[in-house]
């Protein structure tokens, strides 16, 4: 049986993704065959003696940028040409790339190859950006000494949507950041630790007492630390009433 998808990552260092590929939910989706990991090292496609994947930026400065001759003869070897077939898609990770969010990783997780490059030192010659269609991503406003980190993130967040790989889909369906912003606070047992009671809604039995608690608590938090989402999410007449007594609150504090 052919997997659902290819997953590709090419780096300068492979072994870094040893445990990252054997760790229990990415292995036992690639063991379900819903997907296949490849991990490609970029040096072998370097052409000196000494195996150099990076140089000196031309306009002088610090740092090293790779160079696109491998990387252009890697993805030509994994059969990609100027523009990408339907299903494929390259990324590229990048501190100067477009933020990683949910409907980007689900996007992905819908393609049947995906092909992550890890960007390093301080970036990789803009050529190639020319010759292939490839977005670049970052995982958030911070620099990393390499891209590794970020496609180890964007692996973990992808292939979690793949159907399969998760025992229990529904709960990728209430992340953060899928239907109302940040999801809701959660509990499990005991019921009462040092004083502290799970919320009386959740003890209810009575759904849609629970899923309305959930709703406005996913709001709370929404509000409190990422209140910019608030502007995108769909909210009805109680919504905004339950944000407008936040926010009330919030001002008789001040
Ligand atoms: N490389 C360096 N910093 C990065 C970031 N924030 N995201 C993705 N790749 C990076």
């Amino acid at each position: 049986m052919t997997p659902r998808m290819k997953i590709e990552i090419v780096t300068l260092f492979p072994d870094y993704f040893d445990s990252v590929i054997s760790q229990s939910i990415i292995a036992r989706g690639q063991n379900k065959r819903l997907f296949e990991i490849r991990i490609i090292d970029l040096r072998e496609y370097t052409l000196d003696k000494h195996r150099t994947a990076d140089d000196k930026p031309f306009g002088g400065g610090g740092g090293m940028v790779l160079k696109v001759e491998p990387l252009a003869a890697c993805l030509r070897d994994l059969g990609y040409e100027r523009t990408s077939r339907e299903g494929e898609k390259i990324i590229l990770t990048s501190a100067a790339g477009k933020t990683f969010t949910q409907p980007i990783a689900v996007t992905c997780s819908l393609c049947t190859r995906l092909t992550v490059i890890c960007g390093h030192y301080l970036g990789v010659d803009e050529r190639l950006l020319s010759l292939f269609e490839i977005d670049e991503v970052s995982i958030g406003d911070y620099v990393l000494t390499g891209g590794e980190p970020a496609a180890a993130v964007i692996l973990d967040a992808v292939t979690r949507l793949i159907p399969g790989v998760l025992g229990n889909f529904e709960s990728a369906l209430t992340d953060s950041h899928v239907e109302i912003g940040l999801g809701p606070p959660v509990y499990t047992r005991p019921e009462e630790y040092k004083d502290l009671r799970v919320p009386d809604e959740l003890l209810s039995g009575n759904h849609r007492e629970i899923e309305r608690f959930r709703r406005l608590q996913a709001l709370k938090k929404t509000y409190n630390n990422r209140p910019e989402l608030l502007e995108r999410l769909d909210l009805d007449d109680s919504d905004k009433e339950y944000l407008k007594t936040l926010e009330k609150k919030d001002n008789e504090n001040k």
